[in-house]
């Protein structure tokens, strides 16, 4: 395959892309390869559009997708009903694998449509059947080679908080989910959110795992896990293979303790993942006014240096009614909510759902426009980020590993004056 006067993000001319095998072949500027030798039916004109690494979607809950309004809808929009109204689902409805199976693959269907072909998502452990851990393990190894999914153990009722939660972790791992997450912030006490995050670390270590904590997620300044997170995954050389998610908390604490935070922060090298359309819905809902926003300090930790992915955590589930499966409206309400609007943030814009997220997954040798790496990547049809933002443009051409998984021809209007 060959993919012809395309873009590539982040270098300047036109370039010919030659794709064999399920590898980058070639890479050179366009016209460069004599026409006769391309072969009409393996050629796609890319007319000057802009091809990329595929988009990462980082946080997502792939069993809980498209449940939303069953039993019930989420009435406040509070993270706490989400979570109460996912109980009663799980609880209430009939699990079955293949239609839990059937509603994570339509939300893989979505996001493919915009670009994504890696994914992690969660995966409830307190839901003690573990329908959700069997259909998502098998949903993996069936979606191998269209789109890549990493599994995290989510311990949504807690680990200390509940009697058997420890063994409910270690279950998950057994059966090879991927990562190791938490949810500090919800257990009972303090304490028992400090030695849940102790046991995240040592459960990582025993499986050599990723760690992937929501973290903080809450609009409570003094809710500060993610100092015991970032020390323990500093202590253990861990910061690289671990992402704190959401902490919203850091939206309200004062810039003191922060500007003290952000030394560890930098020095343990932790990832971040904040989830700005589903943080702006659920956070802020008890403050009257001012309302805080209920979102990371995903500029300044940018700013700062360290890595920050944007991701869904949500499409059309207990905790957020809307959702796609396009990463570009979810940056999109970042960049406004975290002011990130000036030029230069939006020249690099599309870092956050690409690259960004590919560290948060570390992922390497697949990932990137580069000869010899996987033929995996997407044609958009804007010339630049801030273009392909301002117009949420579509996803033309989505192919992984050399195989095409998605082509679409752009709606075009006809305005009559
Ligand atoms: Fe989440």
């Amino acid at each position: 395959m060959i993919i012809r006067n395309c873009r590539i993000r982040g270098k300047e001319g036109l370039f010919d892309v030659v794709c064999e095998n399920g590898i980058f072949q070639k890479i050179t500027p366009h016209k460069s390869i004599l026409e006769e030798a391309m072969e009409e039916e393996n050629v796609f004109e890319a007319e000057g559009r802009m091809m990329m690494p595929p988009f990462v979607e980082p946080h997502i809950h792939l069993d809980c997708v498209l449940t939303a309004g069953i039993p019930h809808y989420n009435m406040s929009g509070t993270l706490f009903e989400g979570i109460s109204t996912w109980h009663e689902y799980k609880t209430t409805q009939p699990l079955v694998v293949s239609e839990i199976k059937e509603r994570a693959k339509e939300a893989l269907r979505l996001m493919a449509e915009h670009g994504v072909q890696f994914v992690r998502t969660h995966v409830d452990v307190t839901e003690t059947s573990f329908k959700g851990v069997e259909a998502l393990l098998e949903l993996k190894e069936e979606m191998k080679g269209t789109i890549e999914i990493q599994t995290i153990a989510f311990p949504q009722n807690g680990i200390m908080s509940l009697k058997n939660g420890k063994e409910l972790m270690i279950r998950a791992m057994d059966m090879g989910i991927d990562c190791v997450g938490g949810i500090p912030h919800y257990e009972y006490t303090r304490e028992y959110g400090l030695e849940s995050l102790k046991f995240i670390f040592d459960l990582a270590e025993k499986y050599d795992a990723c760690v992937d904590v929501h973290c903080d997620e809450i609009d409570d300044g003094q809710s500060r896990f993610l100092e015991t997170l970032a020390t323990m995954a500093w202590e253990r050389g861990w910061g690289k293979r671990t992402v704190a998610a959401h902490t919203c908390a850091m939206g309200s604490y004062n810039d003191a303790y922060c500007s003290k935070l952000f030394r560890l922060l930098k020095d343990s090298e932790i990832n971040f993942n904040s989830c700005p359309a589903a943080s702006t819905h659920l956070q802020g809902r008890i403050d009257t006014f001012p309302k805080r926003r209920g979102i990371t300090r995903i500029k300044e930790l940018s700013e700062a240096g360290m890595n920050v992915a944007l991701g869904q955590d949500s499409i059309s589930d207990p905790w957020y009614p809307l959702g796609v499966g396009n990463l570009l409206r979810v940056l999109e309400m970042g960049v406004h909510v975290a002011q990130m609007t000036g030029y230069e943030d939006l020249r690099h814009c599309l870092d956050f759902i690409s690259t960004n997220g590919a560290k948060n997954l570390c992922l390497d040798q697949e990932y990137g426009i580069e000869e010899g790496k996987d033929a995996s990547f997407i044609l958009l049809d804007g010339k630049n980020d801030m273009e392909v933002l301002r117009f949420l443009s579509p996803v033309v051409l989505s192919v992984h590993k050399g195989k095409t998984i998605v082509e679409k021809i752009p709606a075009k209007a006809k305005v009559l004056f």
